[in-house]
């Protein structure tokens, strides 16, 4: 069976029409067949889209930073959905360095494909370390440390819905003439914890995700104590539910092309919605979680001193290529400022050095 004959199947079993995060999670997470399931090259430049652990081992460096106060006080790392393991590389060089490894780093990746590449990256760049590495299949009850999530959230499925004559309706994906279809559900779309805004123009539609909310609550109720990175394109809820942005924040990518259409390539193709962070904020503090901090990544990495490793670097070559990196990290240009950090903490008194330069929590 295909992947689409997957789906097809998946429609009819549910009375013709399933909801958008149901054809995400497929296309998605679908074994052997889903995107993330495949096993190809997916991060970089052989494949679709390169994340900011793949741009510049900086990154990882500056996260290692924000972590070290965590660590030497006895915590663990566990990083979610960890991609290639370049990320998970380059904090363990960098915490070494600074002489402050974690017990454990723990890595939860849904892709059995992508733990394979995980081991060999880490492997092959810090064979010394790989023993403290353990991958995990559900998330570990009594947590002590520091959760990372780079690019997690927007890989999560979520569902879309559509502004009709005064009301939200769902849009789920039904099946005609062979072809995947938009159909608007004939009940309005309720959802307390995901506030929509209450006049738009006709026809405007925009993503909830639920499955993220879900998340952050089943993260809270699991951790005994620490700090949550997450990091991702994203925006406070009046950005996000801008009146201009009348389609929303689907994204598609296929080969370092986006598009605004999942219904082709499907399994060829990433699918992305931006995260709410309002939503995720919301969600976290009636959790019980304490919101530590907002910024974007460029005053998050500038806050951790990235500058400094440039200026550490004497072989100018070396210097070049490295300052080219960073523009692409702190550039609002490119990734600087759609991207952002939000810090959850869970009796975790520590103060962090991400937002000594700018703390954007009001905006949430
Ligand atoms: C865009 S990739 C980011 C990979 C990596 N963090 C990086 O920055 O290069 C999204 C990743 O999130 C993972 N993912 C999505 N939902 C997840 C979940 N609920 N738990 C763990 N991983 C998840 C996917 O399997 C995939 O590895």
């Amino acid at each position: 069976m295909t992947l689409k004959d997957i789906i097809a199947q998946s429609i009819r079993d549910n009375n013709g029409a399933i909801g958008f995060d149901a054809f995400m999670d497929l296309a998605l997470y679908t074994p052997a067949l889903g995107y993330y399931r495949r096993g190809e090259t997916i991060f970089g430049e052989q494949g679709d889209f390169i994340t900011a652990p793949e741009t510049s081992d900086l990154f990882g460096y500056c996260m290692a930073k924000q972590c070290e106060p965590i660590i030497s006080g006895g915590g663990n790392i566990l990083e979610f959905g960890a991609g290639t393991g370049i990320l998970a590389a380059q904090i363990l060089f960098e915490l070494a360095r600074l002489d402050s490894l974690p017990r454990q780093y723990y890595i939860l990746e849904l892709s059995g494909q992508l733990q394979q590449k995980q081991k060999e990256t880490i492997s092959r760049v810090l064979p010394e370390l790989i023993e403290r590495v353990e991958w995990l299949s559900e998330l570990p009850s009594d947590f002590s440390g520091v959760v990372i999530a780079n690019e997690v959230l927007d890989a999560m499925p979520a569902k879309r819905v559509c502004y009709r004559k005064g009301e939200f309706f769902e849009l789920t994906v039904a099946i005609e003439q062979d072809s995947f279809q938009w159909r608007a559900q004939d009940k309005p779309f309720n959802s307390p914890l995901t506030p929509l805004p209450s006049v738009c123009v006709e026809g405007y539609t925009t993503e909830v995700n639920q499955q993220a909310l879900a998340w952050i609550d089943s993260l809270y109720q699991t951790m005994k104590d620490g700090l949550v990175l997450l990091v991702d394109y994203g925006m406070a809820r009046s950005e996000y539910h801008h009146e201009q942005r009348t389609e929303g924040t689907l994204r598609c990518y296929y080969q370092h092309k986006a598009s605004d259409n999942p219904f082709e390539n499907i399994g060829q193709q990433d699918i992305t919605t931006s995260v709410n962070f309002s939503d995720v904020a919301e969600q976290a503090l009636d959790s019980g979680f304490t919101i530590a901090g907002y910024c974007t990544q460029a005053m998050f990495l500038i806050s951790l001193g990235i500058d400094q490793y440039l200026l550490d670097e004497k072989d100018l070559e070396r210097r070049s290529i490295l300052a080219q990196q960073v523009k692409q990290l702190v550039l609002p240009s490119a990734m600087g400022e759609s991207f952002k950090v939000l810090a959850l903490t869970k009796k975790q008194p520590v103060k962090l050095d991400g937002f000594k330069e700018q703390n954007l929590v009001n905006k949430l």
